[in-house]
């Protein structure tokens, strides 16, 4: 039992791994899971994956902190991806990342006041010919401007109901 994850999700990936030549390839999946479930994954959350599949905590860790779409820590209900490859560079990535600074009032690896944005890096999100660009959940945005960034912004805010 857990406080991570429901108990009948647990089972599911015990009984994976067993099955599994390589329970390795389940460490994401579980990680995401958990985020799913708490919004980040705390290092019981780490030591959870390496005991469920059978892994050594230090295989999860490594995964955890290769993607940079898992968080170690706690984030704000919606992290902005800001990109900062070269094709959003030369494209005005640093207006972005500035436009955005100021307006959440926060910078990169910070959360907003309210808990509702995190705001990190992130290398190409392959949406180059839409450059400069950010990704928020599962969408992409882009090509931003001020104006698109705050109408973004708004919308998330009214879906989140503030
Ligand atoms: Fe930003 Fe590719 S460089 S999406």
């Amino acid at each position: 039992m857990s406080e991570l994850l429901p108990q009948n999700q647990l089972d599911e990936f015990k009984a994976k791994a067993n099955c599994a030549d390589h329970p390795q390839e389940l460490i994401v999946d579980l990680l995401r899971a958990i985020q799913t479930e708490c919004g980040w994954v705390p290092d019981h959350g780490i030591d959870l994956v390496a005991d469920v599949l059978g892994v050594l905590p230090v295989e999860v860790e490594e995964v955890a902190t290769f993607y940079d779409k898992i968080y170690r820590y706690p984030v704000g209900k919606r992290v902005i991806h800001v990109c900062d490859s070269v094709c959003c560079w030369a494209n005005g990535s640093e207006d972005v990342l500035d436009h955005l600074q100021k307006t959440l009032g926060i910078n990169l690896g910070q959360t907003s006041a309210d808990g509702l944005f995190t705001l990190l890096p992130t290398c190409c999100l392959g949406a180059c010919g839409e450059a400069p660009a950010m990704m928020i959940g599962l969408t992409t945005y882009g090509p931003l401007t001020p104006e698109r960034i705050d109408q973004v912004l708004a919308e998330i805010r009214e879906e989140a109901g503030g």
